[in-house]
């Protein structure tokens, strides 16, 4: 893809699953990577696997929800490449079963999921948008959204869905604002995606069919099919994109 050699990318929730197979993709487009988790040891193995295949990576052990460690990562990733060009942000949680309907949600698990994956990614590009207009001075935010902050698709998911919907109407704003800096702003949006623990969930092949029955192409998506999504939004190849919605979920939304 044009104009992803050389840069410098910093990726959250890079330790895993959707994150991880976006750090090797933009590892092998010739990025320098900055592998951000908060399992320090999955970050450390991503970024030896983008150095085993000859890419350059530094892991940094961060808490997305965290404004100090956000930022004090953002000062080393600057501090190590010299700039910062891109920034995925892309961490997140979960809940499942803890999450609910909205009378019976404790508000703990709210706080929770809604600090992770809104106030979370609203950090991650406070302080990624600061230190990209300080070094490169534009570039490209890449959000990860979800089909369940725009429908009730899956429903009894009150904290998830409202957390995912905060990043979409994030992504807009910023994008409207960032425009003039150069700093383009998207959004890739993964359908059922089969992360390490959501194989594991599915590992009986009846709950496998029973999810995808309602997916067009009828099959989950592997991680490194929304990673090759994540590089073109990433990439200049995208240059005319700004306040867009990728979907990459096998025609569920169509
Ligand atoms: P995953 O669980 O495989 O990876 C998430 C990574 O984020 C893990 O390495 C985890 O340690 C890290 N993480 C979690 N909380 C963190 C925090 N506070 N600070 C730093 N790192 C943290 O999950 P997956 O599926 O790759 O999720 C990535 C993103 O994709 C999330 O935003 C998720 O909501 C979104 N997504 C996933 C879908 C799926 O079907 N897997 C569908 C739609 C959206």
């Amino acid at each position: 893809m044009r104009g992803l050699k050389g840069k410098v990318a910093a990726i959250t929730g890079a330790g895993s699953g959707i994150g991880r197979a976006a750090a090797l993709r933009l590892g092998e487009e010739g990025c320098k990577v900055a592998v951000l988790d908060w399992n320090e040891d999955s970050a450390k193995a991503t970024a030896e696997r983008i150095r085993e295949a000859g890419g350059e990576a530094t892991a940094i052990k961060t808490d997305v929800s965290n404004e100090p460690q956000v930022e004090a990562a953002f000062a080393q990733i600057v501090k190590t490449f010299g700039r910062l060009d891109i920034l995925v942000s892309n961490a997140g949680i979960f809940s499942g079963e803890r999450d609910g309907k909205v009378d019976g949600l404790p508000k703990a698990v709210w706080d929770e999921i809604v600090g992770v994956n809104l106030t979370g990614m609203y950090l991650t590009c406070k302080h990624g948008v600061a230190a990209i207009k300080a070094t490169a001075g534009k570039g490209a935010v890449v959000l990860t959204g979800s089909p369940t902050g725009m429908s009730g698709c899956t429903p009894a998911n009150v904290a998830y869905g409202s957390s995912k919907g905060g990043v979409h109407g994030l992504s807009r704003v910023m994008a409207v604002d960032h425009a003039p800096e150069g700093i383009r702003v998207n959004v890739v949006v993964p359908g059922f995606t089969l992360t390490p623990i959501v194989r594991e969930l599915v590992a009986d092949p009846k709950v496998y069919e029973w999810q995808v029955q309602n997916i067009p192409l009828k099959r989950g998506a592997e991680p490194e099919e929304i990673a090759g999504a994540v590089a073109f939004l990433a990439s200049d190849d995208a240059s005319y994109m700004t306040g867009s919605f990728m979907f990459v979920d096998g025609g569920l939304t169509a």
